[in-house]
């Protein structure tokens, strides 16, 4: 009699791949992201130590640098700051940051949003901004990492640790990380009323929740993989928020199934994507809430009405009870209400289910996709 225990898939809780726990882990990671953080309704960085109100309200511009997932983080946080605080923000991918040569002073903020805390790229856009004289603040997910030790201040996103090369939990936890920031900005500079920002707080604190139901309904994107899983191309469109989502689903489709798929931003289709439309393509289009502002609902519906009339699939990520989208879609995968800017959070876990399914059916190691590293720590 021989006992035989397989340290690795202990390791793995039962789960077939870190990946595959670590997106059943999203809804700790996004509630370990918001704990303490949240006093009677209105957001709380008492951790923010030198970046004190006085400070903030002295910022004129925020910069966010970041690389890979955490860069399509950053592009959600920039609708968020910039909505919430009316403040500028720009995001930069980090390794081209510094080469752009970018108005930076003391009045500016720079937030750099890392996993590990050790990318060497977003590292050096960080002591770029240090040396023109920035305020900077990391949102990282590695206790003491060098990013972190290196920014003035540190909102750490405890979303436990990722394994799996491709991020998933970490995404979550840095784009609710970055709207915990832009709430907080908001407050300190009185661009939103405190009913405003209970609102906000409220939606933030149903999210752990509804990605619990979200994560019990996932059962159809498998039988959608599987039955995908000889597809050499996939493109994903999205629109404001929504467009680093389509991003983000793309991002990790190739990283895990070493097949062709891009992201694209919605309105971008008639500039050149639809010439890529044809009978048989697979396109995913992340809907905006029929409740956006400036009738974006209407035009991405249009959109998947010019993708379907050109024969190609749509697969829609659309929130519960959007009817408009179902005589057009062939399929349509539900996300619980939020408000607008918060769907990200959720919108993007079908596609992350989908890369992971996509690429086990492939029969790939999805927690090491070949080439790839979980921490980039070269320029
Ligand atoms: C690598 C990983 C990606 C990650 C990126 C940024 O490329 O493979 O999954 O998004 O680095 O990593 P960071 O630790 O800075 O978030």
């Amino acid at each position: 009699f021989e006992v035989t225990w397989d340290a690795a898939a202990a390791e793995k809780g039962g789960w077939s791949s870190f990946m595959a726990k670590e997106v059943s882990e999203d809804p700790e990671a996004v509630a370990n992201t918001l704990r303490g953080r949240i006093v009677d309704g209105l957001p709380s960085l008492g951790e923010l130590g030198a970046l004190d109100d006085e400070t903030l309200r002295g910022i004129d511009r925020v910069q966010i640098v970041a690389c890979g997932t955490a860069a399509y983080s950053a592009m959600v946080g920039e609708y968020a700051i910039e909505t919430w605080a009316r403040i500028p923000v720009e995001v930069d991918l980090a390794h081209e940051y510094r080469y752009r040569d970018p108005i930076v002073d003391e009045r500016t903020l720079v937030i750099s949003i890392s996993q590990s805390g050790e990318t060497m790229d977003t590292k050096m856009a960080v002591q770029h901004a240090i040396e023109q004289g920035a305020r900077t603040l990391s949102i990282c997910n590695t206790q003491g990492s060098t990013i972190a030790r290196a920014s003035e201040a540190v909102l750490y996103t405890h979303a436990g640790p990722e394994v799996a090369v491709a991020s998933t939990k970490a995404f979550l936890a840095q784009v609710v990380g970055l709207l915990l920031t832009g709430l907080h900005i908001a407050r300190v500079r009185g661009t939103m009323t405190d009913e405003a920002i209970r609102e906000v707080t409220e939606a933030l604190e149903a999210l752990p929740d509804q990605l619990r139901t979200l994560l019990a309904e996932q059962g159809e994107i498998r039988e959608l993989a599987q039955w995908m899983s000889d597809t050499r191309s996939v493109l994903f469109l999205g629109r404001h928020v929504g467009y680093p989502v389509a991003l983000e689903g793309a991002l990790k489709l190739k990283e895990l199934s070493y097949i062709h798929a891009e992201g694209f931003a919605a309105g971008e289709l008639k500039h050149g994507p639809i010439a890529l439309i044809e009978p048989g393509q697979v396109v995913f289009v992340v809907v905006p809430s029929p409740r956006h502002q400036q009738g974006l609902h209407a035009k991405v519906v249009s959109n998947i009405q010019e993708i379907r009339a050109r024969g190609a699939r749509v697969i829609a990520v659309a929130e519960a009870g959007d009817a408009a989208v179902m005589p057009y879609a062939n399929q349509v995968l539900r996300i619980p209400l939020t408000l607008p800017l918060l769907e990200p959070v959720l919108s993007v876990v079908p596609l992350h289910v989908f890369a992971l399914e996509l690429a086990t059916a492939k029969g790939l190691d999805v927690d090491q996709p070949r080439n790839l590293a979980k921490s980039v720590t070269v320029e």
